[in-house]
């Protein structure tokens, strides 16, 4: 592995992140065996420093530490001492005290993981920094990927909804354009960045187009906590333009994949139905995201270095 810390997919490699991929192929066989463990990373110990809500994530690096055999420890933000005025800086360095290995953080300002790096010698590996990155969710998004298609050269995905909010799209792009992938998005025009396209994305706002033309639909959940600046009219008009709804499918005569980072809004951006449906690989996304962050862990905390880590 090039890097030593998992900050983002902005300049990736290619091979690392093939390297995580085909790892966590390795993992998944793993999780289908009756006693799920490894001892790949015993004797090391990795603090969960979750600033921010969280199921998927928190949950799924907890069990793949503990599939691993590293000792876990959870950090919550709302009981420790930060909240009676002790700084990031000071608590980062006090856990470094404790003799930790690696540190997993989920912070709404984005670029709180960087800043870490700067005041620990541990791991830092980025679990969603406000409307920044989420790299080890595009990392198990293109895991499902490959696994669904056997290739991510030159597939079509498209992802829908509120790419301006959404780290889960700005971490996708990258790695996405890194493997070789062509991606479109959709949505409204006001959740869509200007100069998005200098990315290497094409936009376009006809969701009925972009589905013919998709393998597959990354649908993004409509960030209500994130949308204080009237982007949209209204949630039904949303769900009228942009909704990945039975209707609109069964108009589409087309195998097409659906994938949904979650937590979902049904009915909002996407049917229940739909959810629910054959073609949803959403369910198999979370037991990727175990495997691939299984994957992430050892690699970073057990693999061999490259040479000009940063
Ligand atoms: N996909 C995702 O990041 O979900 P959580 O917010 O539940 O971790």
């Amino acid at each position: 592995m090039k890097h030593r810390h998992l900050l983002g997919l902005k300049d990736y490699p290619a091979d690392d992140i093939k390297s995580i991929i085909d790892t966590a192929f390795s993992f998944k066989e793993v999780l289908e065996r009756p006693i799920k463990k490894v001892p790949s990373l015993n004797g090391k110990t990795i603090v969960n420093l979750f600033f921010e809500n969280s199921t998927r994530t928190r949950i799924s690096f907890e069990l793949a530490q503990k599939r691993l055999s590293a000792d876990t420890v959870n950090f919550s933000a709302s009981t420790s001492s930060l909240k009676k005025g002790e700084t990031f800086k000071d608590t980062a360095q006090n856990l470094e005290a404790m003799k930790i290995d690696a540190v997993v953080m989920r912070h709404p300002t984005p670029g709180a993981p960087l800043h870490l790096t700067k005041h620990i010698d541990s791991i830092v590996i980025n679990a969603g920094d406000g409307t920044h990155e989420h790299p080890t969710q595009a990392i198990l998004d293109m895991t499902s990927l490959y696994e669904k298609f056997g290739y991510l050269k030159g597939l079509k995905i498209a992802i829908i909804g509120d790419i301006s909010h959404s780290r889960v799209a700005l971490s996708n792009i990258y790695g996405l354009k890194t493997m070789g992938a062509e991606v479109t998005l959709c949505g409204p025009s006001t959740l869509i960045p200007p100069f998005i396209e200098d990315l290497g994305v094409k936009v376009n706002y006809n969701i009925d187009e972009v589905i013919d033309w998709a393998d597959a639909l990354n649908v993004l959940r409509i960030q209500r906590e994130r949308m204080h600046g009237g982007f949209l009219p209204s949630i039904r008009e949303y769900r009228n333009l942009f909704g990945i709804t039975t209707e609109r499918l069964s108009q589409h005569k087309k195998e097409l994949v659906i994938m949904h980072p979650g937590p979902i809004n049904r009915g909002v951006e996407i049917d229940s139905a739909v959810a629910d449906s054959d073609q949803a690989i959403i369910l198999n996304q979370v037991l990727n995201g175990v495997a691939s962050r299984m994957a992430i862990l050892y690699l970073l905390l057990g693999g061999k270095l490259g040479e000009g880590n940063d």
